[in-house]
């Protein structure tokens, strides 16, 4: 695990040049703290826990003079408010246009910056309200999720409906959560010219066998493209989409030193199949020769069986459709993940017998609306990918933009309001 330091200092610089003081000394000065190649969490949306809160002073600078702390504030002090810059991104952003001719103006005719603040903010309003609004979060949502058709292609497995329906949700001002736990008509459809959703079940292929809706987790679309060698690939999607960060998902107080290097994981080593308790395990996953597979298995293998049962197509069988990767491709079977009498869990100690169970327990975990708020931020900043482009985003940042949406009810569009309200938006 070397990601730790790689990580911090690739993303040590923002893109956009809005920051917090905070935010900067929690990324520049975190990096030795985090950078240790042996600390397990290196990398993780934690690193910049460090009891920063943006506006706050670094407590723990080290001396009088001039303290790199102090240079940084320097810097970040000069940025200026400037919204009709701000204007322009937000337009990009929320409309997927340049401002307009009277939308500049409304700016460059207000009085002084506050009436200036107030003619800006009433335009973000504005932009959240219009139907181009709906388009810009599909269209964020497939580039979240990965998927969206192409055509009437593959097997017409419907591939718009899981990020309709978390645009649905984003922009009716509906609860996150629901993403987990919505029971039937998680495939709507969009209508632009009048800028509506309907809400539609999503449509199940004629050899599907009936089964439970759980939010975007059961969907036909995801199910498909996600389709790999013994459903891992989904559980990976689930992890790095929603969690926001990339296997292992968890890791103990206290590593063991294992074989070729050391195991990480929350649940015990032998909770999961291998060789140590199936001496004929189709796939040793207690292998420690090269790497430590139960590091990231552990958590994986506790969750796939919930998703051997969906076809390359994205329809519901009766028995698992994904295949174990040896000689002749057999069907994975719930043996291969996990021994005789183990259940499935989401995180050590939070047991799940199913997929209703599992969006529970999905929603009830602090980390994803973490996740969702850190992929507002950076979708606001232009800061890419939260988990390929290791732009991890300090917590101490959208704290405050967490606190919030947990509080209200998990509406995103109330968090991308904010954060494109905020200073850190508005200053360059
Ligand atoms: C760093 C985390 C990590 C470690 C360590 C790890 N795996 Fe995996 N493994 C994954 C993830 C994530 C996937 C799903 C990849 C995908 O399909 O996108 C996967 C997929 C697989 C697959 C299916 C691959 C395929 O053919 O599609 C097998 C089999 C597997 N792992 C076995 C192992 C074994 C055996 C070890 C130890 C030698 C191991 N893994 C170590 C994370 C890990």
């Amino acid at each position: 695990m070397k990601k730790g330091k790689g990580t911090m200092r690739r993303t040590g610089w923002p893109f956009h040049s809005a920051w917090t003081l905070a935010a900067f000394i929690a990324v520049t000065v975190a990096v030795p703290a985090c950078g240790s190649a042996e600390d397990p969490n290196g990398g993780r949306l934690d690193d910049g826990a460090n009891g920063n809160t943006p506006g706050s002073n670094n407590p723990d600078g080290t001396g009088s003079g001039s303290t790199p702390e102090e240079e940084i504030r320097k810097i970040l002090d000069q940025r200026k408010t400037d919204y009709g810059e701000a204007l322009r991104t937000a337009s990009l952003k929320l409309a997927d246009r340049l401002p307009s001719l009277e939308q500049i103006k409304r700016i460059e005719n207000a009085a002084d910056d506050a009436a200036k603040k107030v003619a800006y903010e009433a335009m973000v309003d504005e932009m959240i309200a219009a139907p181009e609004f709906s388009l810009v979060m599909i269209k964020f949502w497939k580039d979240t999720f990965r998927v969206g058709q192409v055509g009437n292609i593959q097997n017409n497995v419907n591939r718009d409906g899981a990020p309709n329906f978390a645009a649905q949700l984003t922009v009716e001002g509906r609860s996150y959560n629901e993403l987990f736990t919505a029971t039937t008509n998680t495939c709507p459809t969009y209508n632009g010219d009048d800028n509506t959703f309907t809400p539609t079940p999503c449509a199940q292929a004629t050899n599907a066998v009936a089964g439970p809706t759980v939010g975007i987790l059961t969907d036909p679309g995801l199910q498909s493209q996600y389709y790999a060698n013994m459903a891992f690939r989904r559980v990976r999607f689930v992890q790095e989409t929603f969690v926001c960060n990339k296997f292992p998902a968890e890791f103990a107080e206290a590593p063991v030193p294992m074989g070729a290097g050391t195991y990480t994981g929350a649940m015990p080593f032998k909770s999961i199949t291998g060789a140590e308790n199936k001496p004929d395990a189709r796939i040793d996953f207690h292998d420690t020769k090269a790497v430590i597979c139960a590091n990231c298995h552990a958590n994986l293998n506790h969750l796939a069986p919930l998703f051997l049962n969906w076809d390359e197509n994205g329809a519901l069988r009766n028995g698992p459709q994904v295949k174990v990767p040896i000689p002749g491709d057999p069907n994975a079977a719930r043996i291969d993940f996990l021994p005789e009498g183990e259940g499935l869990a989401w995180r050590a100690n939070k047991p799940i017998t199913d997929m209703a169970s599992l969006g529970q327990a999905i929603a009830a975990d602090p980390d994803v609306p973490r996740c969702a708020v850190n992929r507002v931020w950076n979708y606001a900043m232009s800061r890419g990918d939260i988990v390929n482009d290791l732009a991890s985003v300090p917590n101490s940042v959208t704290q405050p933009y967490l606190d919030k949406f947990t509080a209200g009810g998990m509406k995103l569009k109330e968090t991308i309001r904010d954060v494109f309200k905020s200073e850190d938006f508005t200053k360059f």
